[in-house]
Parts: C-alpha cells; sequence; structure tokens
C-alpha cells in the first residue's frame, strides 16, 4: 500500500463520514468527528502512534454509535469494516480500527475501559475531550433535548453505574449526566496532553454546575428590602 493509496482511502473516508453525518442536531455530528480527528492527530504526533490508523479511527468511531442502533455495541466496528473493505484498506488496518472502535465508548462509572493500543488511546483522550469543557456542556444539552429528557429534576438524584447495561438504560435528567459522566473523564485521560487540557475544561464545568444551580435556586438575586 502506498502513501497515495493511504491518503485516498482517508480523503474518501473522511467524505463518506460528513455526508452521512453532516446536521446531525445533538453534537455526534461530522464537527465533532471533525475535531477529534484534528486533537487525535495532534495527541498521535505527540505520541508516536501511527496517523493512519489513528485518522480512520477518529474518522469513523461514531459512524453506527450504540445510542443510535438499539445500544448493539456491534454496529460501529461492522460500519466500519464494511466501509473499509469496501474502499480497498488492507486487513490489518481493518482490525486495528475496529478494536479501537469497539474499545472507546464510555460505559458507567464502575466500568473500566482500558485501550489495548496507542492509537486507541490517542482517539479516546480526543473524544473524551469532547465531551467536557464548553464544547461538552453544549453537546450535552443537544442530546438530552435530542431524547426528550428535562435538563434538570432536584427529585432525581444522579447514579453511580456498575455496568454498561446499566449505564445505557439510563434515562436521567441532563445535568445529572455530568455526575454521572463528565465530571469523571479528566482522571482517566490516557495521555499527558489531554490529562493537562482536561484540567481547565474540567474546572469551566464545575463553574458552570455552580452558577447554574445558583440560578436555579434565585441564590444570585439581591435580598428582598425589608
Ligand atoms: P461515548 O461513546 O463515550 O459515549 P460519544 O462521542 O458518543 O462518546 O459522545 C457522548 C456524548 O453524548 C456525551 O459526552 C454527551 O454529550 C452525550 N450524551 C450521551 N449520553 C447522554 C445522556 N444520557 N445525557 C446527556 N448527554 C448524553
Ligand atoms: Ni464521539
Amino acid at each position: 500500500m502506498t502513501d497515495t493509496d493511504r491518503e485516498r482511502i482517508v480523503a474518501a473516508t473522511g467524505a463518506h463520514v460528513r455526508a452521512r453525518m453532516e446536521g446531525e442536531g445533538s453534537g455526534h455530528d461530522w464537527w465533532h468527528v471533525h475535531r477529534v480527528r484534528s486533537v487525535a492527530l495532534r495527541l498521535a504526533e505527540e505520541e508516536g502512534a501511527d496517523p493512519y490508523v489513528t485518522e480512520l479511527a477518529a474518522l469513523l468511531h461514531d459512524i453506527a454509535d450504540h445510542k443510535f442502533h438499539d445500544g448493539d455495541e456491534t454496529a460501529g466496528p461492522r460500519a466500519a469494516r464494511g466501509w473499509l473493505e469496501g474502499v480497498g484498506a488492507d486487513g490489518e488496518t481493518i482490525s486495528r480500527v475496529c478494536t479501537i472502535i469497539a474499545e472507546l465508548s464510555f460505559r458507567g462509572a464502575g466500568v473500566a475501559t482500558p485501550m489495548s493500543t496507542v492509537e486507541g488511546a490517542v482517539v479516546q483522550d480526543a473524544d473524551r475531550l469532547d465531551a467536557i469543557g464548553a464544547i461538552g456542556i453544549a453537546r450535552t444539552f443537544a442530546y438530552g433535548g435530542m431524547r426528550g429528557r428535562a435538563m434538570h429534576d432536584p427529585e432525581v438524584d444522579p447514579e453511580s453505574h456498575d455496568s454498561f447495561e446499566a449505564y445505557k438504560a439510563s434515562t436521567g435528567p441532563t445535568v445529572n449526566h455530568f455526575h454521572e459522566k463528565l465530571l469523571l473523564l479528566r482522571d482517566r485521560m490516557n495521555t499527558a496532553a489531554a490529562r493537562r487540557a482536561a484540567g481547565e475544561r474540567h474546572r469551566f464545568m464545575e463553574e458552570f454546575l455552580e452558577r447554574f444551580f445558583r440560578e436555579w435556586e434565585g441564590a444570585d438575586l439581591a435580598p428582598v428590602e425589608a
């Protein structure tokens, strides 16, 4: 396989993913994939990961996510394999990319999600960086709205999920997702560079939640004069 072959495969994959995900409204759109690809490639350079496998995995990581396929975890790797076979990628690349996609997703507070390759580690970090900070907040409310979830319900407490099944079955309000996933990601980054960026994004989410609850209670209003 020559560099030109690889470039053709990457370009065709980008165009395919863009066409499929453009305009999606829950934060799993083409621009999410685009950001994950750029960040993953930067981390790959720092970590000495193979840029070809990294880029293909980043491009295809949400192509058939379990969240949009009745919880079926095999849909993503299967769709990626079908696409890559069709476009003429070699067998070893296909299997490396499919392993990354199969291992990538968050599965609940109590479930470890180790990545078996450095390429997987950087794609997972890039995907998780896009789940936190200002963009993470925006994506989370977009997803909650798409699912018809309440933004916040003070009568429903966050849960701690000990299995992927329980995590997938959860229908709690969107603010709970911060405790159930987003605030846990900083300490689960694989690479030093992602950990550094995650610190700042994490602090911003904490400040957002503090303000959200202050406004929810109207606690930011001046006291009524007697
Ligand atoms: P993963 O496969 O690790 O879940 P994705 O790239 O598919 O990662 O994106 C997950 C994002 O979707 C979350 O970070 C969040 O923004 C949104 N999301 C997923 N589940 C929920 C939920 N129950 N409530 C609100 N947002 C959610
Ligand atoms: Ni993603």
